[in-house]
Formats: structure tokens, sequence, C-alpha cells
């Protein structure tokens, strides 16, 4: 009896498992790389009131709302200064990078309400004639997990959501794995620091190599194609537009178009931000060697050679 309980548990588990690997491997429909403007055409607009300051007489002025929706170290820091240079743009930063703010759906609510009434103050905050307001969202800070309200609280109040990611998501490896290096490192004269503005900070700090686990690369890599294709879909009844980094730097058409999005005027944007990890990807890894043979030959062989 013993005998036949132990050979179902384990037969169950077995399933369980060849399951979870197979709808990983399904789910990998990757973010279509063409805009995906979605069903509502037209943005929705608002006039604020808030409870801290008087709009004066940019009053009269509409607001629209926005989020940027992420993942760490896939450039939402460099392309917030960028939205942030523009006179009418204040995007708030990583709101939800505090864990008291995602704790549960009431306190999401009600911090989306203060950001979203004007009430919320931080460097980004402009004057009165804001006409796009929002902040940026890592898919793993709550985002994802309470899906359901927050897709219905965009579509409620009428929130865009400006999905960015990175097209070669080995970069990105790279650079996580070295912040998280310098978090305790500190290689820039004891400070931690995530952004640069100089090439000097950038070449400290491109200087320290990470160790890629390649066991664990292919597994990893796939993750992170299905936590975007996964947001794409819970999102996919909201206004959205999906950008990739590499498009940003190579084309300036795509930040012109992020800002029709918005609504608002279009202008040159700029930002004081230096990329960290230039030039081939050969540089950047300890065991290149060895990540260089795990990838040859897969669908990921691409990203090696890939430039951004
Ligand atoms: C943008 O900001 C400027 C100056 O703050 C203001 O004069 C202008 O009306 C604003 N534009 C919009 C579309 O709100
Ligand atoms: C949500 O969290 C806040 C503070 O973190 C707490 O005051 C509130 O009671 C919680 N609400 C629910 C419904 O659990
Ligand atoms: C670090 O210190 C060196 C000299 O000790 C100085 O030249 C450099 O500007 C400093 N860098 C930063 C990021 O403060
Ligand atoms: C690499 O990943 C594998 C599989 O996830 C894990 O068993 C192993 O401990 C990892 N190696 C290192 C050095 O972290
Ligand atoms: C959104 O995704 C769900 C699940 O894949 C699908 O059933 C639905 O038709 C999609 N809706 C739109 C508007 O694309
Ligand atoms: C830049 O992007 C626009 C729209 O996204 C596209 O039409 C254009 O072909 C792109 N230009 C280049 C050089 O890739
Ligand atoms: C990566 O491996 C391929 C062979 O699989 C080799 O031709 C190529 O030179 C290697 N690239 C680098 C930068 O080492
Ligand atoms: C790369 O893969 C090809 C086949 O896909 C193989 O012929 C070649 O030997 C591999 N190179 C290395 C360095 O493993």
């Amino acid at each position: 009896m013993i005998v036949l309980v132990f050979a179902m548990v384990c037969g169950l588990f077995i399933c369980s498992v060849c399951l979870k690997q197979f709808s990983l491997q399904t789910s990998q429909l990757v973010p279509s790389p063409v805009v995906s403007h979605s069903l509502h055409v037209l943005t929705r607009i608002h006039y604020p009131m808030p409870q801290t300051f008087n709009r004066a007489e940019c009053g009269h002025n509409p607001v629209r709302f926005f989020a940027i929706l992420s993942m760490q170290r896939s450039g939402s820091g460099w392309f917030e200064t960028l939205l942030n240079s523009h006179d009418n743009v204040s995007s708030n930063g990583e709101i939800f990078s505090v864990l008291e703010r995602r704790k549960n759906v009431s306190s999401i609510v009600e911090t989306l309400d203060r950001v979203y009434n004007l009430d919320w103050f931080t460097s980004a905050s402009k004057n009165e004639c804001s006409a796009a307001i929002g902040f940026k969202w890592m898919l793993n800070q709550g985002l994802l997990a309470n899906h359901v309200e927050i897709v219905d609280y965009f579509n409620r109040r009428g929130v865009s959501a400006i999905f960015l990611f990175r097209r070669n998501p080995l970069r990105r490896m790279v650079s996580l794995l070295a912040n998280s290096y310098d978090r305790y490192a500190k290689l820039l004269n004891g400070t931690h620091k995530s952004h640069v503005h100089s090439p000097e900070e950038a070449d400290a700090l491109s200087r320290y190599k990470p160790v890629i686990n390649s066991t664990s690369l292919i597994h990893d890599l796939q993750e992170t194609e299905s936590l975007a294709a996964k947001a794409l879909e819970y999102f996919n009844t909201t206004r959205h537009m999906v950008v990739f980094y590499e498009d940003l730097i190579t084309n300036r058409t795509r930040l012109k178009e992020v800002q029709e999005f918005l609504s608002i005027p279009v202008k040159d944007l700029s930002s004081r931000q230096v990329k960290i990890h230039r030039g081939d990807l050969s540089d950047h890894i300890k065991n290149w060697e060895d990540i260089n043979k795990t990838l040859n030959g897969t669908e990921y062989e691409k990203f090696l050679r890939a430039d951004y």
C-alpha cells in the first residue's frame, strides 16, 4: 500500500513538472516588434484638481495619464529622464519600489490616485502645466500580481501604458549582475550608482565583468521573455504601446511616436545619462567562451552579437 501511494505521488509530481515546463515553452511568444496601438485610439483627458496646490491658469490645460511598465535594467531610468526633459511631462520615478505602497490593492489604488491627482511630489514634479503625468512601474512590483484590479483601474481612469522592453535580454542580464555587484562593491569612490553621467564613471563600472550562470542561462532568458509576454497579454485591453530600448537608441522616430502617443507637443528630448556597457558583449562577460558555446546553435544565438 505504502509503495503504491509513493508511486502515485511520484507520478503526480513528475506530471506537474512536465506541465509546468510545457507551459513555459508555449508561452514564449515574444512581444511583437510592431507598435500595438490598441482598440482605444483616443486618449482620455483629465482636469485634475490637486488638494495641495492650485493649477492656476493651467487648470484649463488637459492632462493625460500614463505609466511606463518595464523590468529592472531595461533602460527605463534613461527613458524617464528623456521624458522628463519635456516641459509638460512629469514622470515620478519608481514609486512602487517601496513595499508599503504595494502591500495590497487598496494601497496601490490610493497611491495611483494621489499620483494622477498631481498630489505626489518628487523631483520630477513640474509646474501646474503638466500635460502628461505618470511614473514607472516594474513588472515584479505588484503589477502582475494584481493585474486584474490594475487593468480595471487603467481602463476606468484612462491610463495609457507604455511597455518598455529590451530586445536583448542577455545584455540586460549583464547589467543586472553588474548592478547588484556594485550594490556592495561600490566601485565609484565608495558610492553605489545605478546610472552614471560621464564616460569615466561608465568605464569604471563596466570594468567589472560578471560571470553568467551558463547552466540556468537558457531557462533565465525564457523566463524573461515569458514575463514580458504575460504582461502584454494581461494588459491587452488597455490603451498601450510597446517600445524597445534598442529602437529608442537607434531611431529617434520612436521617441516622437511616444510623444504623439501621449498627445504632448513633440520636442527634442535629451538625457545626461551615459550608457554603462558599450561595445562588444564579449568584453563584458567573464566566462564569455562558456556563454558563447551555450547559446551557439540556439534561438538566442543572435544576442551574442547584437549591439546595445
Ligand atoms: C506646457 O508647459 C508650458 C509652460 O509650462 C505651458 O505654457 C503650455 O501651455 C503647456 N502645454 C500644454 C499642452 O499643456
Ligand atoms: C492595506 O495596507 C494598508 C497599509 O499597508 C493597511 O492600512 C490597510 O488596512 C490594508 N488594507 C487591506 C484591505 O488589507
Ligand atoms: C573619485 O575620486 C577621484 C580622485 O580620488 C576623482 O578624480 C573622481 O572624480 C572621483 N569620482 C567620483 C565619481 O566622485
Ligand atoms: C547555476 O544554476 C543552476 C541551475 O539553476 C544551479 O543549480 C547552480 O547552483 C547555479 N550556479 C551558481 C554558481 O550559481
Ligand atoms: C487578450 O488576451 C486574452 C488571452 O490571451 C484573449 O482571450 C483576448 O482575446 C485578448 N484581447 C484582445 C483585445 O486582444
Ligand atoms: C524608425 O522607426 C519608424 C517608426 O517606428 C520606422 O517607420 C522607420 O523605418 C525606422 N527607421 C529606421 C532607420 O529603422
Ligand atoms: C563564438 O563561437 C563561435 C563558434 O561557435 C565562434 O565562431 C566565434 O568566434 C565566437 N565568438 C567570440 C566573440 O568569441
Ligand atoms: C556551434 O554550433 C555548430 C552547429 O550548430 C557546431 O557545428 C559548432 O561546432 C559549434 N561551435 C562551438 C564552438 O561549439
